[in-house]
């Protein structure tokens, strides 16, 4: 009797410890899935990397190209509107494309203008706050422009005819759902790009009145196509500086309804607005 209180007793003693043990295995596993989960929740698909780093780095470790992209072009290669089919065996080659003409359909074309974009900021009063939380970039050049916000509150200002002379230009990202919802009213997905073809969840738009954007390199994904939708704008491309000795710099002008095919991260590239006039241009990535 006594020997088996004592056994249950060292028993009960031996499961306490067996189930504190467990115990800790399993807060252990459930503090692994809750910070595997935090992550994951803050792990963003749009950005590029887990963890930023400084642009200065980046042009430092870009890896060494073979300039395929760029051997033996003295010009970007122009084509009219092209269908799917003609389209794939340029889609993926780095040159630089220009299709005539080939978003000339778009409703955008005519619809699109800065107070477009101010009325629908106005709708979705939380879209740019979306926008900054997605890492929706807003790009302000030279303008002096720090933020979207005042780029709508100067734009009327800015736009208005006596101080014309002003040149601005920015760009940005539009994230918010119900904002791409609204613009996607008036263009579809490039008739041109595969049908495989991945596309983000996000559409840039850039435009200014006689400025433009100065050489840049983009860190991005995927190769870039910018819709012209107004006004005539010249585009300056350098290749990389370990191309510079096989291949040149090229500019060409580019008019409303054209379609400017770019691999702006092997490309150094900046516009410029032909002077006196207002741009605006719409631009994704395709992969
Ligand atoms: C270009 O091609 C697309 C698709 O075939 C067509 O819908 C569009 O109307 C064409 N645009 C012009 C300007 O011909």
């Amino acid at each position: 009797m006594y020997r088996t209180v004592i056994a249950s007793k060292y028993n009960y003693k031996l499961q306490d410890k067996s189930s504190n043990a467990l115990h800790h295995l399993i807060c252990l596993c459930v503090l692994l899935i809750h910070f595997t989960y935090m992550f994951w929740l803050s792990y963003n698909p749009a950005d590029k990397c887990l963890i930023q780093t400084p642009n200065l780095i980046k042009h430092l470790v870009r890896p060494i190209d073979s300039c395929s992209y760029c051997k033996a072009l003295s010009q970007p290669k122009v084509f009219g509107n092209l269908t799917q089919k003609k389209f794939k065996k340029h889609a993926y080659k780095s040159h630089p494309l220009v299709l005539k003409n080939a978003v000339n359909h778009w409703p955008a074309k005519q619809i699109f203008d800065v107070q477009f974009f101010k009325r629908l900021y106005q709708k979705y009063e939380n879209a740019l706050l979306y926008n900054y939380y997605e890492g929706c970039n807003y790009f302000s050049y030279d303008s002096g422009i720090p933020s979207l916000e005042s780029f709508f509150a100067k734009i009327d200002t800015i736009d208005s005819n006596e101080i014309k002379k002003v040149s601005w230009y920015v760009g940005w990202g539009n994230c918010d759902p119900d904002v791409l919802a609204e613009m996607r009213k008036y263009y579809p997905k490039p008739h041109f790009l595969p049908d495989d073809a991945e596309t983000p969840s996000k559409e840039y738009v850039f435009m200014g009145y006689d400025a433009g954007a100065t050489m840049h390199l983009d860190f991005i994904n995927r190769l870039m196509w910018q819709a012209q939708l107004k006004g005539t704008k010249t585009w300056y491309l350098k290749p990389s500086p370990e191309c510079e000795d096989v291949c040149q710099s090229l500019s060409f002008l580019v008019e409303p309804g054209d379609a400017v095919l770019v691999d702006t991260r092997v490309w150094y590239h900046g516009t410029t607005i032909t002077p006196g006039e207002f741009s605006l241009a719409i631009q994704s990535e395709y992969g």
